[in-house]
């Protein structure tokens, strides 16, 4: 079924700060504006990977996804039918809107929107570095990975391996941390769920990949000379084995700018359970002080579903 993160959009009041972060710094590429002049992140042949539109607050827009083959859409669909979940289908104007051949949307019990989409429009040779790095790691493992906050991951775990993501692991550092880590390609994951207190959900944290140990320094570098606040150090994470450091957007959600990450093999691979996310550093910066935990908001009341009390 599922077997990449295709794009992010949000919604931003701050969609202009973002050109000079993403070129600057990440050494990605600005691509023509969507038709409403949102801002789109470019960092492969994909038209584009992120896209900022402009709201008056912050808000997680859409979460896309990709399937390899067309008739997975319908698998997907059928999956979230046995949920309690109706998708719909997207019209040509949608489709045209994400650069995509076929789309189906639908809203998650947490209130994200999500797009299943196939046929990404593909426009070989033409992403051009903002700035000297050896490239991004996309392809088959797609944008990267994003970092949901939800109050109850049991749930989530149910919800989201029904569209095929499977369990890498689990970090639990008791009183602190509670989250899984999903895969849906060879990307160690493409999908993490944390827990969070109830009444809210959120976008907590976009990984990008990047092709060097040097890329991922430099960057540090570059972000602290251009006044981009760090919130986490450069460390090495134990599961994945990321090397990485995560800064603020312009947008309250994190993008953690990483090298180096841990590829599954599904024949062999074996989930595991952590008691720490760092083999060494990712330590709190002074510049992450005080900033939200990602773009959240309130959960609906909802009525319960059978989906809800099965297993
Ligand atoms: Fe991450």
């Amino acid at each position: 079924m599922i077997t990449s993160l295709a794009y992010l959009g949000v919604g931003s009041p701050n969609k202009d700060e973002w050109p000079r972060m993403a070129t600057g710094m990440w050494g990605a590429m600005v691509a023509d504006p969507g038709p409403d002049g949102a801002v789109r992140i470019k960092i492969d042949d994909a038209p584009w990977r992120i896209q900022i539109h402009p709201a008056d607050q912050d808000e997680t827009r859409y979460i896309g996804w990709g399937v390899d083959w067309e008739e997975d859409l319908d698998a997907v669909d059928k999956a979230l039918a046995d949920a309690g979940i109706t998708a719909r289908h997207g019209d040509a104007d949608l489709a045209a809107a994400r650069d995509v051949n076929r789309i189906l949307f639908f809203t998650d019990p947490w209130g994200f929107r999500h797009e299943v989409t196939w046929g990404r429009t593909a426009q070989r040779s033409t992403f051009r570095p903002g700035r000297a790095i050896s490239g991004f790691v996309t392809g088959q493992q797609g944008l990267g990975h994003v970092l949901l906050l939800m109050p109850d991951i049991e749930e989530g775990h149910r919800f989201f391996t029904r569209l095929g993501f499977r369990l890498s692991d689990k970090i639990i550092v008791p009183g602190r941390l509670n989250a899984r880590f999903y895969h849906c390609n060879a990307r160690h994951h493409t999908l993490a769920l944390g827990q969070c207190p109830p009444g809210v959900a959120g976008l907590n944290h976009l990984m990008i990949q990047v092709g060097s140990l040097d890329d991922v320094g430099t960057g540090y570098e570059i972000a602290q000379q251009m006044g981009i606040p760090i919130t986490l150090t450069l460390g090495r994470h134990t599961n994945d084995q990321q090397f990485s450091f995560y800064h603020s957007t312009p947008s309250s959600f994190h993008v953690e700018y990483g090298f180096g990450g841990l590829e599954v093999d599904e024949e062999t691979w074996v989930p595991k359970v952590y008691d720490r996310t760092a083999v060494w550093g990712h330590a709190q910066h002074p510049d992450g002080q005080g900033r939200p935990p990602g773009i959240m908001h309130p959960l609906a009341e909802r009525p319960a579903r059978p989906a809800d009390t099965e297993d």
